[in-house]
Formats: structure tokens, sequence, C-alpha cells
């Protein structure tokens, strides 16, 4: 939903321009992303679009090089359910002689249960664990780049999760909206955690709610939940403006010494306690290290 702030206040724009930046997005093929990639290309960045279907992203790619007018706009095969995927997309990205912005937005909502090509809970999976591994992936570059952001697009959903570190791919039982709201409040401790790994690099980390945004997110719900949605659509985002916290996280001046904050509507926001919860956070970054077969310290 929009906030009140948002309803009565201008709404946040900037001039701030990216030209010789690199930016990679995830799941930039349609909803918040892809609106994400053309605001960031019409900056001036370069940009590269990491999607798991490639006939949806080569569209994409045209809507976005003919409406910013930018030709530095490109896609590569990027499947977050797959890890051989993404350390093919990384090999690929890690050519590239900087990455200034990495936007870690693909995501996946209440979908029946299933897993990731590693064995993964598909949410918590493609969620955390695939920007998990790709981030740790591509820090070098980012680093070599610095200043430069990482932003992860979480939820307000992050608000009602916990983390189930006993359980965290659900096996024991499966409640669709429990394991988005897992995945959610694991993005936010992620980009924590990170922040603090980071410091004194030069590289700083946002996590987000992008508002509650008519985009193709809502695939999974089921008949009644989607009669909801329509009939609260009014008071929703489209997609441009679902962007909006993404882009001004990415752009925003004055945020280039935050970091590790929570941020929605194109503003600071309060995340919730577990949110913050260092001790939490060091065990999920633990125990998505374990999981991984990575040394991340
Ligand atoms: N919409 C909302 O109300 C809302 C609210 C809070 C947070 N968010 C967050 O915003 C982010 C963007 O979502 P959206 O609303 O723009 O939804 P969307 O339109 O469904 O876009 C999600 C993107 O993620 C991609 N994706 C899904 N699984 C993937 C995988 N395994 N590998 C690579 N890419 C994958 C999708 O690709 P395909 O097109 O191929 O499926 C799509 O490009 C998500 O992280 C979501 O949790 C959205």
């Amino acid at each position: 939903m929009q906030s009140l702030r948002s309803l009565f206040s201008a709404p946040w724009s900037s001039t701030a321009k990216l030209d010789g930046k690199t930016v990679v997005i995830t799941g930039a093929n349609t909803g918040i992303g892809k609106e994400t990639a053309l605001d960031l290309a019409k900056r001036g960045a370069k940009i590269i679009m990491g999607c798991r279907d490639m006939e949806k992203a080569e569209a994409a790619v045209k809507e976005i090089i003919e409406g910013s007018a930018s030709q530095n706009v490109s896609c590569l095969k990027l499947d977050l359910s797959d890890s051989k995927s993404i350390r093919e997309f990384a090999e690929a990205i890690n050519k590239e002689p900087k990455l200034d912005i990495l936007i870690n937005n693909a995501g996946v909502m209440v979908c029946p249960y299933g897993k990731t090509a590693d064995g993964f809970e598909m949410q918590i999976g493609v969620n955390h664990f695939g920007h998990f591994l790709l981030t740790y992936l591509l820090i070098d570059l980012i680093k070599k780049s610095a200043p430069a952001r990482i932003i992860t697009v979480s939820s307000m959903a992050h608000s009602w999760g916990s983390i189930n570190l006993e359980d965290i791919n659900s096996e024991k039982s499966y409640d669709k909206s429990k394991a988005y709201a897992q995945s959610k409040l694991a993005n936010v401790l992620f980009s924590h955690t990170l922040a603090k790994k980071l410091e004194g690099t030069g590289v700083t980390t946002y996590s987000l709610h992008p508002g509650v945004v008519q985009t193709d997110l809502w695939r999974h719900l089921n008949g009644p939940q989607q009669f909801v949605m329509k009939m609260v659509s009014p008071f929703t985002k489209n997609s441009v403006q679902g962007a909006q916290t993404t882009i001004y996280c990415a752009v925003e001046p004055s945020l280039e010494n935050q970091t590790g904050g929570y941020y929605s509507d194109c503003a600071p926001a309060k995340c919730s306690a577990a949110g913050k919860d260092d001790d939490l956070a060091q065990k999920l970054w633990e125990l998505s290290c374990r999981l991984l077969s990575i040394t991340w310290e």
C-alpha cells in the first residue's frame, strides 16, 4: 500500500546521472526490476539484466533500449534456483572491468512447495540463498569498484517472518506465506550483516520494501486472494512507483555513507526487531555459508 506520507508529500526524484557506472539487476525482465533497469539506463548506466527466461529478457531489453535511448543494455541467463547458473552468470560478470551497483531484485512469492536444483525450498532458495551466493561470487569485483552499492529488495512481509534455523527448507511443514516472509526477513538480515562485513571498503548495502505493487509477483495467489488484490488495487503502486525506492537506494547521493539500513517510500524506515537481531543474522550467515559450501568471513 502507499503510505500516508507518500500520498501527501511530493514524490522523491533525482537528476543523478550514472554515466560510466555498471549495474547488475536480477529478475529485470518484468515488474519492479524492469522499471528499475529502464530508469537507471536513462541515467546513463551500463545495465546487465540477470534473467531466467531469455525470450522474456530479450523482449525487455528491446523495450528498455527503446525507452531509454541507450544501447548499453543487455541480458544474461541467470536462474537463481540453480547454483550452476549463478556461477556461470557470475563468471561472465566478473569479466567486466567494474560493478558499481548490484540490485538483488528477483523474487518468487507463495509458490507451491518446490525445491531448487540445490535442494533448497524455492522461496528461501531463490530469494535468499541465490542472492547470497551471487553476491559472494561478485564481491571482489564490487569492492574493486568502490564506492559501490548492494541493494536487496525485501518486503514489509519480513516483519511477520521468522527464521527457522532448524528447518530452513520447510521440509517438516510448509506454509507458503511463512516461507515467503522468512525469505524476506533473510534479505534484511543479509543486508544488515553484509554492511558490517564491508565496513571500511566503500561498499554500502541497503534493503527495502517497494510497496504493494501490481506485478506478476501475485501470480501464485489463489482466486479469492487475487480478488482481494483487485479490490485494493487503487491503493497499490504500479511498477514505476514500485521501483522508486530501489532507484533511491541506487542513486541518492545522501545515502553514500549510509549502510545496512532498511528503506520504504524513498526514505529510511523501521524494520522489525528480528531484522536487526545480530545473533540471528550471524546464525543465518553461518548456515547460508554451510549450505552453500562457501567460506565468507
Ligand atoms: N509486487 C509487490 O507487491 C512486492 C512487495 C514487496 C516486495 N516485492 C519484491 O520485489 C521484488 C520484485 O518483484 P516484482 O513485484 O517485480 O515481481 P515480478 O514481476 O514477478 O518479478 C520478479 C522477477 O524475478 C524473476 N525470478 C523469479 N524466479 C527467478 C529465478 N529462479 N531466477 C531468476 N529470476 C527469477 C522473475 O522472472 P520470470 O518473469 O521469468 O518469472 C521476474 O523477472 C521481489 O523480490 C519481491 O519479493 C514485491
